[in-house]
């Protein structure tokens, strides 16, 4: 078969969005992921096949209808609603957060300020109503299946707060739904107000669906160039797709990541230097986590992601990765731009350890300090690979959410699971519905008192 044909790859397709270094992963492992490309190139054409299936979320940046709707959407807004409050929860919220956070630093003009609620805890949600104005606040649910506990307690909380000040046609013209383009309450509640509303493509899941109206819609609302983010995921989709499969990043990430769970890797660390990129971080945790933690023959398959912020973490958690267990790789992620240029003053003449920084920018201390720590972690034989991210602009993170999906679907193939799947959430979510007296399932309402006892049952 082919051999993988280097370990540093900039696809000239991709090298303004990302370059992905697997230099330090190890020289015998890197060997191992060369010595099965047949395998490796044989699961990238079934995960290519199931682009009209299963793996649909390969389609989604092609979408021009749905992309046309979001923007649609936003043009025909009334120019009273400055803010926008989105409801959601997983793959309903994360994408849309992270890439908000990315882009922050790019503050388009005309942008709204979109706020993302994405839990149940009634203090984030009173801190939400508190900020939430019906009269210059627009309303977005999201939710695939519509029917999500969380969405829909959100949705009656706030949907209340809107009929109480504008009444029915309040919520006609406040409310954007986001859900399937048939099932579902979000639907019906859509039909029944007549409100506008956008579609989830049925066959990309939850995780996958950040850049449907899901994810675009916020974005756009935001002011940012959704039709770039697009651009960006294309070209490194189009690369998997029509190219060298074995010659792709992703593709190299993903064998590399499986070779090494196959070798005790239980932990995978995504490390990046970016304050602006935790919530990516979340997301991809949500993507890695869900997609490949499933039981196999007698065991279990999967690897526990942890997201780190440096150079923060060096404080925290970098003690457990020098000389912890040898149970973990680590992504690191660095940012060139935009970013202020920051020279740090001199300050020596009060005191001479102020020398060392002066005149540096502030980015070099910053890079130093990630260098340092990549070379101890090196010295000390731990598994580094390292995602380079020149600017950090709508392409890039569209280019970025593509690059971890194609890594984590084409993972969940090499290690024989469904990545798309989620059965393991399902079993909590029968008890809860039993105990909020949902008809029907009462039984399940007991099961759960008599599992956790009076202790833990409320
Ligand atoms: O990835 C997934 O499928 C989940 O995390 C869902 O996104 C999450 O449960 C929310 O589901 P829904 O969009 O149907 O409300």
């Amino acid at each position: 078969g082919p051999a993988i044909p280097a370990l540093v790859t900039e696809h000239a397709i991709m090298s303004r969005s990302f370059s992905l270094s697997l230099h330090r992963f190890g020289a015998d492992v890197m060997a191992a992921v060369a010595s099965r490309v047949a395998d490796v190139t044989f699961q990238a054409r079934r995960l290519k096949a199931d682009a009209n299936g299963v793996a649909a979320f390969l389609q989604v940046p092609d979408d021009d209808a749905n992309a046309r709707a979001v923007a649609d959407r936003v043009a025909a807004l009334p120019a009273r609603f400055r803010k926008v409050l989105v409801l959601g929860i997983g793959g309903s919220a994360l994408g849309a957060q992270a890439a908000l956070d990315a882009l922050k630093p790019l503050r388009p003009a005309g942008g709204r300020e979109v706020r993302i609620l994405a839990n149940l805890d009634p203090v984030s949600i009173a801190d939400a109503m508190a900020w939430f104005d019906p009269a210059d606040t627009l309303l977005n649910p999201v939710t695939k299946s519509g029917t999500t506990v969380e969405t829909l307690t959100q949705f009656a909380l706030f949907a209340d707060r809107i009929r109480a000040a504008r009444g029915e046609a309040g919520l006609k013209e406040g409310v954007v739904v986001t859900t399937d383009p048939q099932k579902g309450a979000l639907r019906r509640v859509a039909r029944r107000l007549d409100c506008p509303s956008l579609e989830v493509p049925p066959r990309v899941g939850g995780r996958f669906s950040v850049l449907t109206p899901v994810g675009l819609f916020p974005i756009a609302c935001a002011g940012h160039d959704v039709t770039a983010m697009r651009t960006g995921a294309r070209e490194v989709i189009a690369a998997f797709t029509d190219g060298d499969a074995a010659a792709h990043p992703s593709v190299l990430a993903a064998a590399a990541q499986v070779e090494w769970m196959r070798r005790g890797a239980a932990v995978r660390v995504l490390w990046a230097y970016c304050d602006r990129f935790a919530a990516m971080g979340d997301w991809f945790s949500q993507l890695w986590g869900e997609s490949l933690g499933k039981p196999k023959d007698d065991g279990a398959v999967g690897s526990q992601p942890v997201r780190a912020i440096g150079s923060t973490d060096q404080h925290s958690l970098l003690q457990l990765f020098m000389e912890g267990p040898r149970d973990k790789t680590l992504t690191f992620v660095t940012v060139g731009g935009p970013r202020p240029a920051m020279p740090v003053p001199d300050l020596s003449a009060l005191d001479p350890d102020f020398a060392e920084f002066a005149h540096h920018d502030a980015a070099e201390v910053f890079d130093a300090l990630r260098c340092g720590t990549m070379a101890g972690l090196v010295e000390a034989g731990r598994p580094v690979a390292h995602l380079h991210v020149p600017v950090l602009d709508e392409a890039a993170v569209g280019a970025l959410f593509a690059h971890f999906e194609i890594e984590t679907a084409l993972a969940g193939y090499l290690l024989g699971i469904d990545p798309f799947d989620q059965p393991g959430v399902e079993a909590g979510k029968k008890f809860a519905h039993g105990l909020l007296g949902r008809p029907g399932m009462e039984a399940y309402g007991t099961a759960a008192r008599r599992i956790l006892g009076t202790e833990d049952a409320q």
